[in-house]
């Protein structure tokens, strides 16, 4: 049984990819309470002691708003720690397989285009800065997977999902972004992907890993509320408008729309948005 390393085991995706992957692997959890991956040693003498085949790096400091004012705690989880997790894989020789995020680009380009893994990052917000660092110091490593995904939901954490079905027992009508575009993503889908890359090990680098299909956080909600059977009526704004409600909130790219080709062509095929959406409020709405 191959061993694994799980870094982020009690976070969003990581509980519930150590509750999947337990089943198949001999997996060790480490939590930002047995393992800041901010401490270099730690790091080291923790690989060292499991040697495992894989280590999947789901830690993360992923409050996008907080990293614009904490930036220096944002560049060191995101993204300084990720030379601890790098360097020490290639002392035991173990593969990488870190999450991060569509962030990476600016979002500027035409919203007919889809972003590709070749493509040039220019991140426009702290989070993105520091997780493109992040990325930057993984690919030091020789064995790695970098699986950016984007609008990441699931049943263990706070996410867009859960704070629309909250807002709607609260309001009447709810607001939302309607010239931002993307694939929303289950962690379960995201779950899916990982184990198909585990089995595969296809060719090291970059692979874009979301749910299929484009959409907006409006048309997103209006499906929300939809397979909910939720009657709150749901109103578009800009992006320009929200900012001028929030002034703090950090600038999101308008098209965080990911190419899924190179995922297609090792042969792995995520699941629709709207499939994996109706099956995650099957279960949160249990
Ligand atoms: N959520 C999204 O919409 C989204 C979108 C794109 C990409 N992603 C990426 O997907 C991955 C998983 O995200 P998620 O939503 O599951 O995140 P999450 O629920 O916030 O989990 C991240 C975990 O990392 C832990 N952590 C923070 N600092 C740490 C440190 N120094 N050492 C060790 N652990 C530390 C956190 O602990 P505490 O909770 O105790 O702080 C938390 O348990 C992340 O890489 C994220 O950047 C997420």
């Amino acid at each position: 049984m191959k061993k694994v390393l799980l870094i982020g085991a009690d976070g969003m995706l990581g509980g519930e990819l150590k509750e999947r992957l337990e089943k198949i692997y001999e997996v060790e959890g480490t939590t930002l309470q047995t393992l800041d991956i901010c401490d270099r040693d730690a790091v080291m003498k923790k690989v060292k002691e499991v040697n495992p085949y894989f280590i999947i790096n789901c830690a993360a400091y992923t409050n996008v708003d907080g990293c614009e004012v904490n930036y220096e705690l944002a560049e060191n989880v995101n993204g300084k720690a990720l030379s601890n997790i790098a360097d020490s894989a290639k002392e035991v020789d173990a593969t990488i397989i870190h999450i991060s995020t569509d962030y990476v680009f600016d979002g500027k380009l035409d919203v007919d285009k889809v972003y590709t893994e070749d493509m040039e990052p220019n991140p426009v917000s702290a989070y993105g800065k520091t997780k493109l660092l992040g990325e930057k110091n993984v690919e030091k490593a020789e064995k790695y997977y970098i699986l950016r995904t984007a609008w990441l939901y699931g049943i263990r954490g706070k996410n867009f999902v859960k704070t629309m079905l909250r807002l709607s027992k609260e309001r009447d009508e709810v607001t939302v972004v309607s010239d931002q575009h993307g694939s929303p993503t289950s962690t379960t889908t995201l779950c899916e992907i990982i184990e198909q890359i585990m089995e595969k090990e296809p060719a090291y680098g970059i692979y874009h890993s979301t749910c299929e299909g484009f959409t907006t956080w409006y048309e997103f909600t209006c499906k929300i509320y939809e397979y909910a059977g939720i009657k709150t009526k749901v109103k578009p704004i800009t992006s320009k408008e929200y900012k001028e409600m929030y002034p703090q909130s950090s600038d999101r790219p308008f098209n965080s729309k990911l190419s899924k080709d190179k995922l297609h062509n090792i042969g792995i095929n995520p699941k629709e948005y709207k499939e994996a959406l109706k099956e995650y409020l099957k279960e949160e709405l249990k």
